[in-house]
Order: C-alpha cells, then structure tokens, then sequence
C-alpha cells in the first residue's frame, strides 16, 4: 500500500491533537472488526474488558485484543473546590459513553486511571485513609514509579494526574470518546499515545506487520507475516495472561484495606513507553536466539513458530532460571519473569476460586505503536517526526510492588538471587533492543469510584 506524506508521519507531524494520521490505516488494512460476541457485562472492574474472543494459534488458546488503543495522559483543571462538581461531571459523560457503546472491543472499554500528584494535590488527607496497603512488601499499593537497571538514564519519570485508557474495534468509537472528554474541559491533555493489536489471527498478514511496513521502519521487511507483535511471538496467549479478576486488589490477599473498602475491585496500573529495534533483533538473533530470549534458553520449538505454549506446567522456577543461566549464560524474558509473575502455590480466594500454582498473575494490556514515542504530547520537543517501532506497555498488577517483582526479574533480579549481567546485555532477555522512554504508575478505582476518586469525601 502506498502512503501519502501525511500518512507516513505520525503524532505532531500529522497535524494537531485530533489528527490520527498513519493509524487510519488500521481500519483499511484489517477491513473494520473482526467477529465478536455482542453479549457485554458493565464489570465492578474498570480495567476488565467482556466479550474477549478466545482463538486457536498452533494448538494454543489465545486472547483476541481490541484492535485500536489510546491512551491520554492529562492534569485536571479543577482545584480543590471544584472537585466533588468535576467528579460528577464526569462520572455523567461516563456514564453516557457506557450507555452508547458495549463494553466490550465491538464497542468501547474506558479505564480512567489516576496518578499520585492527583491525589497530593486534591485529595491527601482522604488518600491517607484510603489507600490499600500492600502487606508483603510493606508499603502503599501505588508509589512513584522508578527506573529500573535495564532502563536508560534519561527515561522520564512521569506525574500525570490521570491516564484515560480507550480500547475498541472501532476507531470511530476512540475518536468519539476523545472528543468528548475533551470538550468537558475538565483536562488539560499532556499527551495522546496511539497504538493496534492483533489483527492477523484470522490468517493473512497482521496488522503490525503491515503497519511497520507501511510506516518504513527498519527491519519491518523481516518481521513474520502472521505475528501478533513486532517481535515477532504471541503474547497474549490465555495461561500468559493473569485471569478475571486476580489482579484486583481483594484477590489474593496481598492487600490490607485498613478499614476502608474504597479500592475494593481496583487494581494497579503502570504505564510505560519503549521503544524497540526491530533491524538488531532479525538481524542480530537468529530465530533459536530468540526464542531464547523470549522465552528461555534451550527450548525447542518447531521452527518459525509464533505461539509458544506457556501453560502451568511449563512455568520456570528461580532454581531452572538460575541453571539455564549456569549452563548458556542467558536467560529468558517469559522464564525469569515466572519467578514472579506465576502463583508460586494454588490459591483459594475468599469466594472460594481456585487459581492453581503457576496461574498468571499479572493482566497485560500493552500495544504495538509507531508512536515516538507520542502522538501527541504537551511537549512538541518530546515527539519525534518520523515513525518509531515501540510498545505503550500497559499492566494491571494487585499492588505496584507486584508489577516491581516483575520488572526487576525482567532484568535478572530473581526473588531470593540477582543474576549478575550487565543491565542492557543481549544475554539478558529483550533489554539490549528495547529502551524505556517514560514510565508512571496509576491505581484504578472500581467503576462505581472512577470519576475523581476521593474528591466526595
Ligand atoms: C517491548 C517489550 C516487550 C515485548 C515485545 C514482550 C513480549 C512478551 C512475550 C512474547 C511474552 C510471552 C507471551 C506468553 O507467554 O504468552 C511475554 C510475556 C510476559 N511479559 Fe513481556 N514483553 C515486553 C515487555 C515486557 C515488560 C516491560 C514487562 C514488565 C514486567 C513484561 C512482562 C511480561 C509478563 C508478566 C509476561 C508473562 C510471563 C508469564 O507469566 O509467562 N513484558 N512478553
């Protein structure tokens, strides 16, 4: 497909804040939505999405994500007596977005999720009785967000008052949640990040390939032409994948509420952008590298595979982490991040659900972007011209420590012992072609305390 020059650019280059520029092409290269359930349920949860089709990939179950994603970042322009108003204001144009749309991928799924400096600035006395305390870690569910050892030394630690998380099949839809939020007047927008998922489970080329290639990004010629990702594997394979609703807060127990059961059917986000070197990956690592890297060191799979299973008992342990390591002088990204990621027993909720040991934990939401590493941003200086391959990597974790545990056994430090490598090593998983730009964590309140948390008390 041949782009015009307004196409090729994305974020600032395209125009202004409205302006979708490459990302139209989502819609004409899939051909609109593919099937879907119409059945949707309004969950407690804002971050849970219904009406998610499971598919066949190589024998393996596997989650069909919404095709379109975006993600504002703003502050909120009512100060502290304005905001029990705010907070009505806003829960009436939710409520009328849930109205109008599903809340599902066929229609709309909105998670409004807020930042620290929100509740410093407008709520701390409240947030002070209210915020959930994470036991094992000893320390509140949502704290600032730090860089971690594979991060460069220049990613931005961000302070967002809130994160408006919009998910469809349809980018109509998007378009229109977005300009109602806007017109509300009730956000200063500091930036708009854009992105796609999926898209090529029904056969024929996926979507990111198809959008790197039209995009010119290196090494887009080389990605696989059915892959879920740039990289090149699925990721969002059902036992990888943390289920209903074992990220919220009450789950699993890892949470205090003190008294208070405000947050009760919330959970923790964090927010990250990275951006990702396609041409080193498929030209430095051949396919066993990375699966290897992926994955874990030595593992066999049929060549050019995509999906690779990752049930319960395939899970790694620290002790296999430690000696894959001893043996290649590598480790995996799925294998590491197990230590933490996976029950390390079964567990009963008090509901009496069973999650059976080596259960995903975390709820990943994360989206291929050719943003770069905006669309749009308060900051023009902040958005490059030209497209960039990257991830908006979104996740929903029980406390933000939960979401800590993992991102550090991403870069080799294991919960009990630290695997001495160089931060950004090719040894070490995806870290030496993939560089974190920005980072914020979020708590997302249950849906009945979205707009405004804490301002009506
Ligand atoms: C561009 C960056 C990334 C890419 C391309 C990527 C890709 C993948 C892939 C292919 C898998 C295996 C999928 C499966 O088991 O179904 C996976 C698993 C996972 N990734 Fe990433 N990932 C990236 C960054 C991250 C980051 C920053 C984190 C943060 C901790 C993370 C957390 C996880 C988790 C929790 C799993 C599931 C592990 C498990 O329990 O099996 N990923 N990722």
């Amino acid at each position: 497909m041949k782009l015009t020059r307004r196409q090729v650019l994305v974020g600032a280059a395209a125009g202004a804040v409205g302006a979708t520029g490459i990302y139209e092409l989502v819609d004409q290269l899939t051909g609109g939505s593919p099937q879907r359930t119409n059945a949707a349920k309004l969950l407690p949860e804002q971050h849970l999405l219904d009406g998610i089709r499971i598919v066949d990939s190589e024998g393996i179950e596997v989650l069909v994500p919404p095709l379109h994603h975006e993600i504002l970042t703003a502050r909120v322009t009512p100060g502290r007596g304005d905001v029990r108003a705010a907070r009505d204001e806003l829960e009436q144009l939710l409520a009328k977005l849930d109205a109008d749309y599903a809340p599902s991928p066929n229609g709309l799924g909105v998670t409004v999720a807020w930042g620290l400096p929100y509740f410093r600035r407008l709520t701390p006395d409240a947030l002070r009785r209210h915020l959930p305390h994470d036991r094992r870690a000893d320390r509140p569910v949502l704290f600032d967000a730090q860089r971690f050892p594979s991060d460069p030394f220049d990613t931005r630690l961000e302070s967002n008052d809130v994160a408006i998380l919009l998910r469809s099949d349809a980018r109509a839809n998007i378009d229109d949640a977005t300009k109602r939020l806007r017109a509300s007047k009730l956000f200063e927008l500091t930036s708009i990040r854009r992105g796609f998922a999926g898209g090529g489970f029904e056969g024929g080329r996926s979507l990111p390939k198809q959008m790197a290639v039209a995009a010119q990004i290196p090494g887009a010629d080389l990605i696989p032409d059915t892959s879920e990702l740039f990289l090149g594997f699925t990721s969002t394979q059902r036992a990888g994948m943390g289920p209903g609703t074992i990220a919220n807060f009450e789950t699993l127990g890892y949470v205090d509420f003190r008294g208070s059961g405000y947050f009760r059917h919330g959970t923790h986000m964090h927010l990250s952008h990275i951006h990702e070197d396609l041409e080193a990956w498929y030209l430095n690592f051949d396919f066993d590298e990375r699966v290897a890297t992926a994955f874990k060191p030595n593992l066999r799979v049929k060549q050019d595979a995509q999906t690779v299973r990752q049930g319960p008992h395939d899970v790694s342990t620290e002790a296999d982490v430690h000696r894959e390591f001893r043996r290649s002088g590598q480790i995996g990204h799925s294998a590491s991040i197990q230590t933490t990621s996976r029950l390390q027993h079964d567990v009963v909720t008090h509901d009496g659900t069973v999650f059976e040991r080596g259960t995903a934990i975390p709820v990943r939401a994360d989206f291929n972007t050719l943003d770069n590493p905006f669309a749009w941003s308060e900051k023009p200086d902040e958005v490059g011209v030209l497209p960039a391959a990257g991830v908006h990597f979104v996740v929903f974790n029980p406390t933000g420590d939960d979401f800590r545990r993992n991102r550090l056994a991403m870069d080799g430090h294991l919960p009990q012992r630290k695997i001495e490598l160089e931060p950004r090593s090719r040894a070490q998983g995806f870290n030496e072609v993939l560089s974190t730009t920005h980072r914020q964590n979020f708590i997302v309140p249950p849906r009945r305390n979205r707009s405004f948390p804490l301002a009506e008390l």
